[in-house]
């Protein structure tokens, strides 16, 4: 495995590297991340190319400056993972290089699903359009065949698919499922910033989650939601079921029932298949 530590070592590896199959992260890598690599490296072998991690720290897409400085740097245990996960290449280029001083780096034009559901797109103002940034910066630079997103961040998946589209539509998003803890917590790189009672207090969410599942209605579900974290002493910045994939309020063939709390200091993020059938 190679890092890759600026754009020029990346033009290095590109023509022993083959078609690209790409896994954006942040770095702060779990088992998450590991399956997202995992699938990437296989996809890639199949192409007969190269699975590449991308780990960088957005400083666009965080609406708090004190997220953004207290966000965990875990390199090394980040590269272990990736090499164990199959990766070829890691890509972990500085601030300047991505953003460079004295250059505008595009915002692209906001799909909907990024400004209309009134979920993080109302929680996070600005968030979308630093995700949709440095994601174009990247797929620009990178020139990736596939790109694997998780579905643990629904609505940023939604967001990219939408993108992507429009800007570079020979770039394919594969989604990969959310990896979660053995009593079902979704693995996120923020739940090690829990107290040991949050971290008790936090399996509300995918308790919730998983009881509206069963529910016969979305305004049901929506209420049981409510009902089981208000229980647990967690009120939702919201517990809704929407479309899942432009996440209006639409009762459709396919929708997803999702959750923002804040547990402590930790905001949490949770999703599921709604309704669960069977
Ligand atoms: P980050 O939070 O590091 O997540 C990187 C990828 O891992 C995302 O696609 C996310 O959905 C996925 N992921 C995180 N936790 C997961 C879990 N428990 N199970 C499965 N997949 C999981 O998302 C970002 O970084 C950034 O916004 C980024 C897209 C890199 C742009 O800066």
């Amino acid at each position: 495995m190679e890092t890759l530590n600026d754009i020029a070592a990346l033009d290095r590896f590109r023509p022993r590297a083959g078609e690209i199959v790409l896994i954006p992260t942040m770095g702060a890598l779990h088992a998450g991340h590991a399956s997202l690599i995992q699938h990437g490296a296989k996809l890639a072998e199949a192409r007969g190319g190269s699975c590449v991690v991308w780990i960088f720290v957005n400083p666009t897409q965080f609406n708090d400056p004190a997220d953004y400085a207290r966000y965990p740097k875990t390199l090394d245990a980040d590269l272990a993972i990736c090499k164990s996960s199959g990766a070829r290449g890691v890509f972990v280029p500085s601030k300047d290089e991505i953003y460079p001083p004295g250059r505008t780096v595009r915002v692209p034009e906001l799909p909907r699903v990024a400004t209309q559901p009134g979920l993080e797109d109302a929680r996070r103002p600005g968030h979308f359009a630093g995700v949709c940034q440095v994601v174009l910066r990247f797929f620009e630079i990178v020139k990736p065949k596939v790109a694997v997103f998780g579905e643990k961040d629904w609505q940023q998946l939604q967001v990219v698919r939408a993108m992507t589209r429009r800007e570079m539509p020979g770039v394919e998003i594969a989604p990969m499922p959310t990896v979660r803890e053995p009593d079902g917590l979704a693995m996120s790189s923020r739940n090690r910033f829990l107290t040991a009672e949050d971290r008790v207090k936090a399996l509300a969410i995918s308790k919730a989650l998983r009881v509206a599942g069963g529910e016969a209605s979305p305004k049901r579900a929506e209420a049981v939601m409510g009902d089981v974290l208000n229980e647990a002493g967690i009120s939702p910045e919201y517990a809704v079921v929407r479309d899942a994939e432009t996440l209006e309020e639409r009762e459709t063939e396919s929708q997803r029932a999702l959750i923002a709390a804040k547990v402590g200091n930790v905001r949490l993020i949770d999703n599921v298949a709604w309704p669960v059938r069977g």
